[in-house]
C-alpha cells in the first residue's frame, strides 16, 4: 500500500509501519520459541539473578550504548523471570495463555480509552458478555451486572465504596460522614482490605480483624461477639468480607456461614475471590465457594489462576444497580446523562478513567478455548498442589503448615540440628533465587517463617517438586 506519511525526521520513524513489520515478526518468533524451550525437557533457568544495584547499573550502560530494538528486547526478555518455566512456583501471577497474550498486543496499539463507549465498543461490550458469563458461574441472579477494572486491590476498594454507600447513607458521596464505620474481615485477608478501609478514612479502629482457626478461616463462631463488641465501641459495621481464598495460606472462608450472620445483621457481603473465585468455573472444587452466589459483591481476578496477563479483574454485584451508585460524579464532556444505568460507558462505574481493553484479552481464551479450560486449570492445579503435600509429608525434615485447599502450599526445612530455623529457611529462599533453578517465595505466619509455593504453572510437575526439595535440602545442608 503506498503511504501518504508526510512525517519526517524522527516521528516519521516512530509511526514507520514496516519496521513495526519486521520487529514484531521477530517479537513473535523470540516468543515462540521461549514457549517451545519453556515446554522442552532443559528449560534452562526460571530467573538470572542480579542484585538491584548491578542490574540499574547493567540498564544505565545499556541506555548509553548503541543497541539496536531486537537487541533490546531480547535483553530485557533474558533479564526477566519466566512465568512459564515448570520451575516457576512463587507469586500468584497467571501463566498468560498465548492467545491472550496476542490480544494484548492488539490493546496496545489500538490503545482504546474504554471508560466511554465510543472509546472502545469492542471491548466495553466484550466486558458485558464476559462479566454475565462470570456472574451465571457464581449463581447469580438475574438481577446482576459488574464491570471490569485494573487489579484485585482497586475492585476490592470500589466494593467496600458501594457498601458504604448502600448500608450507611445514600448521600455519603456528597456529604461524607461523622459516625465511625467499621468491616469486618479476617486476620489473614490481604493487606489490599486493611488498605481499603484507612483510604476510606476508617482508621486503626475501623477495620476489625477476626481471628481464624488452625486452618486459617476465619473464625465464624467469632463474627457476632465481634459485632456486638464493635457496637459497643460505637462503631458501624457495614460490610463483612470473606477470603476465596486467602493468600498466604490459600484457605476459603465458610462463606455460607458469612452469608447467614450478615443476612441477619443486615450488613454488605463482599467475596474477596481475587486469587481463588475463579474456581466457580470448576465442577469439581466448586463446593469450595458454596455461598459466594449469596454475596453482593466478589471480586475474580483473571490475571491468576485464570490465565490472563494482569491486570484484568472483574467486580460483580449481585444486584447491578449499586454498581452505579458508587461513584455520582459530574463529567459532563464524558457522558451526558449522569445518572443514568449505561453499562456501555464502563468508567461510569470504575476509578479508572483511561482504562485498559483488558475484557479482550479474556475474551480471547474463552472464544478459542472455552470457559470450561477455566475450571480445567484451577483443577489441574489443585490436584498437582495436593500431590505435592503428599511428596513432602514423605520426605524427612520437611514439615508442612497446613493441607492445602488450593495451589499454596507452605512448608518449612526443618533439619533436627540447627537452632535458628527461622534464618535457615530465610537464607534458603535467598539462595534458591540467587541460584536461579526455581522460584518459590517465603512468608511469615505469627513469628514462623515458611516456604511457600503457589501452583500457578500447568507444565510444574510432581518431578519439579522432587528436585525443588533435594535442592531446598543441599542449600540447608550447608549451613549445619
Ligand atoms: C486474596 C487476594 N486479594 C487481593 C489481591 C490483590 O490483587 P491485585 O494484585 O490484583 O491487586 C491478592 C493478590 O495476591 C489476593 O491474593
Amino acid at each position: 500500500m503506498k503511504s501518504k506519511n508526510t512525517l519526517s525526521g524522527t516521528l516519521q520513524k516512530v509511526y514507520d509501519p514496516s519496521s513495526f513489520r519486521r520487529l514484531g515478526h521477530e517479537m513473535v518468533d523470540l516468543l515462540a520459541n521461549h514457549l517451545e524451550s519453556m515446554q522442552s525437557e532443559a528449560p534452562g533457568k526460571v530467573l538470572s539473578y542480579q542484585n538491584p544495584a548491578e542490574e540499574l547499573a547493567f540498564w544505565k550502560d545499556h541506555f548509553a550504548g548503541d543497541h539496536d530494538m531486537s537487541d533490546t528486547f531480547s535483553t530485557i526478555f533474558a533479564k526477566s523471570i519466566k512465568v512459564h518455566h515448570p520451575n516457576y512456583i512463587g507469586h500468584q501471577v497467571a501463566v498468560p495463555a498465548p492467545i491472550a497474550s496476542i490480544a494484548g498486543m492488539l490493546s496496545d496499539l489500538l490503545n482504546n480509552g474504554t471508560g466511554v463507549y465510543e472509546m472502545g465498543m469492542a471491548s466495553n461490550a466484550l466486558e458485558k458478555v464476559i462479566t454475565d458469563i462470570v456472574n451465571s458461574a457464581i449463581g447469580f441472579p438475574k438481577t446482576a451486572g459488574g464491570f471490569m477494572t485494573s487489579g484485585g486491590t482497586l475492585a476490592n476498594l470500589t466494593a467496600l465504596l458501594a457498601a458504604r454507600k448502600a448500608i450507611v447513607s445514600e448521600n455519603i458521596w456528597e456529604e461524607g460522614h461523622d459516625q465511625p464505620l467499621a468491616v469486618m474481615v479476617s486476620e489473614a485477608s490481604h493487606y489490599c482490605i486493611d488498605r481499603a478501609a484507612r483510604i476510606m478514612g476508617l482508621g486503626t479502629k475501623g477495620i476489625i480483624k477476626v481471628p481464624v482457626d488452625a486452618q486459617f478461616k476465619i473464625r465464624t463462631d467469632l463474627l457476632s461477639e465481634y459485632l456486638e463488641k464493635a457496637k459497643a465501641d460505637g462503631l458501624q459495621v457495614f460490610a463483612v468480607v470473606g477470603c476465596a481464598c486467602s493468600t498466604a495460606t490459600g484457605s476459603y472462608d465458610s462463606l455460607e456461614e458469612i452469608a447467614d450472620f450478615t443476612k441477619t445483621n443486615n450488613l454488605w457481603f463482599h467475596v474477596d475471590g481475587a486469587h481463588g473465585g475463579g474456581v466457580v468455573f470448576s465442577n469439581k472444587n466448586r463446593s469450595k465457594v458454596n455461598g459466594i452466589e449469596r454475596a453482593d459483591s466478589v471480586v475474580i481476578d483473571f490475571h491468576k489462576m485464570l490465565m490472563t496477563p494482569a491486570l484484568t479483574t472483574a467486580l460483580l454485584f449481585k444486584n447491578e444497580l449499586d454498581s452505579y451508585e458508587t461513584f455520582s460524579q459530574q463529567a459532563a464532556y464524558l457522558w451526558n446523562a449522569e445518572k443514568a444505568q449505561e453499562w456501555y460507558h464502563s468508567g461510569k462505574r470504575t476509578f479508572e478513567c483511561t482504562k485498559l481493553m483488558m475484557s479482550i484479552k479474556v475474551y480471547s481464551i474463552l472464544k478459542a478455548h472455552g470457559q470450561e479450560v477455566f475450571g480445567e486449570n484451577y483443577d489441574h492445579l489443585y490436584s498437582l498442589t495436593a500431590s505435592f503435600s503428599n511428596i513432602l509429608k514423605n520426605k524427612p525434615n520437611f514439615t508442612l503448615l497446613v493441607e492445602p485447599e488450593s495451589n499454596i502450599l507452605n512448608f518449612r526445612y526443618e533439619p533436627k540440628t540447627k537452632e535458628d530455623l527461622n534464618l535457615l529457611n530465610e537464607e534458603i529462599q535467598k539462595q534458591l533465587v540467587e541460584a536461579g533453578n526455581f522460584y518459590i517465595v517465603s512468608v511469615v505466619l505469627s513469628g514462623t517463617r515458611y516456604l511457600r509455593c503457589s501452583v500457578m504453572n500447568p507444565f510444574t510437575t510432581e518431578a519439579v517438586f522432587d528436585k525443588l526439595l533435594n535442592e531446598i535440602h543441599d542449600i540447608g545442608n550447608k549451613f549445619l
